[in-house]
């Protein structure tokens, strides 16, 4: 559920993280999560990916291309109400049950946090091509994590996605990666 944006709070988790809530966006040890749990208001509009991570991206499709391959981001921001209208498609076409697998609610997509994009082909088969191989042993060096990986659903909530990119930070995002 969405934490109320009223009311700025700090509790502990019980496995003892710090769960910081400003503005109605959630930090966990200071890292801005959205995910099943914590969502975003609908007022959280970054307009696009923050320059920090537009910088990192820079640097991660550069590396890419040194490396002989094409990066190229599919989908990139979206705001609250985009999703909602991909995520009640999706119910409307597969069953809220399938969308929830793979579709965030509105207010839960990391898209709308202009830290995560989609990169290249949105199949699951991306995930075996030679850039996607590439994406998910380098990405770490960039400050992004592969936000889904596969057999983690049941940690994650979602199936596998390996094109969906998440930036951290180079120090948080190896210390995911490993
Ligand atoms: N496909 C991811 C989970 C999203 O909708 O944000
Ligand atoms: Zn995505």
């Amino acid at each position: 559920t969405t934490k109320a944006a009223a009311t700025d709070s700090v509790s502990r988790s019980a496995n003892g993280y710090e769960i910081k809530t400003v503005g109605g966006v959630t930090y966990v040890d200071g890292v801005l999560v959205a995910n099943k749990t914590y969502g975003l208001p609908a007022s959280y509009y970054t307009g696009g990916l923050t320059a920090e991570c537009d910088h990192a991206y820079d640097n991660l499709k550069a590396a890419a291309a040194k490396a002989g391959y094409s990066l190229y981001i599919s989908s990139g921001f979206r705001d609250y109400y985009t999703q909602d209208a991909i995520y009640n498609r999706y119910v409307a076409n597969d069953g809220k049950a399938n969308a929830d697998r793979y579709s965030a609610r509105p207010g839960h997509s990391e898209h709308q946090t202009g830290l995560a994009f989609d990169l290249n082909s949105c199949y699951q088969s991306f995930g075996d091509t030679p850039e996607g191989q590439w994406l998910a042993a380098n990405s770490w060096k960039y400050g992004f994590i592969i936000r889904y990986p596969r057999g983690k659903e049941s940690i994650t909530g979602y199936q596998y996605e390996p094109w969906h990119v998440r930036y951290l930070g180079k120090s948080t995002a190896e210390a995911v990666y490993d």
